[in-house]
């Protein structure tokens, strides 16, 4: 994924210089704006897709809108019919309808949904709801009943399976907020028995993110299959689907390669058995494996710092513009652009007056200087979606380099007036 010729810096076989040139340029002429930005592969992002398409046949994959929003991405997505949007909010919907996803491809998760989204979900007839407690089931209903409509709506189960992950990112243990716990699913059925507004059409799960093998899949599906059973003696009835989530690992350290870290190697095979005689679709919610590698955050050093046995290293990049390191003390690769000689140990730190506001502590890098350019990897999940004005820092420009080679806005650099519009509005 990451390479090096002549000391430049090549990115998925793209040479990262000649880039950057073209992108200052933009930026500085469209915009005059001379900060950070992200910068996405097109190449990467079709290859991606193309990966799980390939690793699993027959199977449907729901992109978690969460991960990488942007409407530019989600529209080079959407023409793919294996391809539908996991949302988790009223604003993602929004998103994902502009972005031309079809209804009836869009699920609607999240523990908390407000009434406001509920009914946007229902208007919008989305293909279901993923409802994670029987309160949610009862506000649903009451809802559709009020709208004398009825809802899709799949049980989010809770299958209290371990997985080896960061405790921030583990969903699917019984201790989590997340899901329905075997008494709520037995009490979801007898409401269902009763309900003439809610239509069960799917069960799911997601345990966690940062999965690298098949066995917690394989146990979740083997859950679900139960479940499925229970259904259909109590309900008489087929549903549509069953989702096994997203959680797609990716390793951040790891340079070389095609950035397939997940062995696929018998989960299709192994979750096909066991829905071998369901006649139903599988879903997965890949949001991590499709975007990580498709973006990298641009920065350069603006100055340094000797301290005792190291270096530290003030990049114009910040905690608010990828907030990852901080939050879950992850890893992502710093890379210089063009690579100097000899190395150094450096803190590499952002500018937000905070002490957190550190991307990496004690990491030996080729040596820097004032003004070099540096990419942040594997930063395209989770990334540009997490950002906030924290400190007042304006949103960083977004460009796509198209698969034929073309630089593309897909956000422009946001102007002090536009993070100011809704205090503007407020006239106060
Ligand atoms: N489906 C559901 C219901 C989810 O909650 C998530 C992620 C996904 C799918 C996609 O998971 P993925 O394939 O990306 O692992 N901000 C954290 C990750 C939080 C993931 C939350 N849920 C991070 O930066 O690592």
């Amino acid at each position: 994924m990451f390479d090096y010729k002549e000391e430049r810096l090549i990115w998925h076989g793209v040479p990262v210089n000649p880039l950057i040139t073209q992108v200052e340029d933009l930026l500085k002429k469209q915009f005059n704006y001379t900060g950070p930005f992200w910068l996405y592969s097109e190449k990467i992002l079709t290859e991606r897709l193309a990966i799980l398409e390939k690793e699993l046949p027959h199977f449907h994959f729901y992109y978690s809108v969460k991960s990488l929003p942007n409407i530019g991405i989600l529209k080079r997505i959407q023409p793919n019919k294996n391809f539908g949007a996991d949302v988790v909010s009223g604003g993602e919907l929004y998103r994902a309808l502009k972005a031309g996803f079809d209804p009836k491809r869009i699920v609607f998760a999240g523990v908390g949904k407000t009434e406001a989204e509920i009914e946007y979900g229902i208007n919008e007839k989305i293909r279901a709801f993923h409802v994670e407690s029987i309160a949610e089931l009862k506000d649903i209903e009451r809802i559709a009943e009020g709208k004398k409509t009825t809802a899709h709506i799949a049980f989010r189960l809770n299958p209290d399976v371990e997985v080896d992950t960061h405790k921030h990112i583990t969903t699917g243990k019984e201790e989590n907020k997340f899901g329905m716990s075997e008494a709520d699913f037995l009490m979801g059925i007898t409401i269902l028995k009763k309900s003439k507004h809610l239509k069960l059409v799917g069960l799911q799960a997601h345990i966690g993110s940062q999965l690298f093998d098949a066995t917690p899949y394989i146990k979740t599906a083997q859950y679900l299959h139960d479940k499925y059973a229970i259904i259909q003696k109590e309900l008489s009835q087929k549903i549509d689907y069953v989702s096994l989530g997203g959680g797609f690992g990716v390793k951040y350290e790891r340079l070389e390669g095609d950035g397939i870290d997940f062995d696929f190697s018998n989960l299709g095979a192994s979750i096909g058995a066991i829905f071998k005689d369901a006649n139903l679709e599988v879903h997965f919610e890949p949001g991590r494996f499709i975007a990580a590698p498709t973006g990298i955050l641009m920065t350069r050093v603006r100055h340094l710092k000797e301290r005792t046995g190291k270096v530290i290293a003030i990049i114009d990049a910040a905690m608010n513009d990828l907030i990852r390191p901080m939050l879950y003390e992850a890893y992502h690769p710093i890379l210089s652009v063009n690579r100097r000689e000899g190395e150094h140990v450096y803190d590499v730190v952002g500018p937000v007056c905070e002490s957190t506001d550190t991307f990496a502590t004690k990491r030996t890098l080729a040596t820097l200087a004032e003004n070099d350019w540096l990419a942040i990897g594997y930063a395209g999940a989770y990334g540009a979606s997490m950002s906030s004005n924290f400190n007042s820092r304006v949103l960083l420009p977004e460009l796509l380099l198209a698969a034929n080679g073309e630089l593309k806005f897909l956000r422009t650099p946001q102007t002090y007036d536009e993070m100011l519009a809704n205090e503007f509005a407020a006239k106060n």
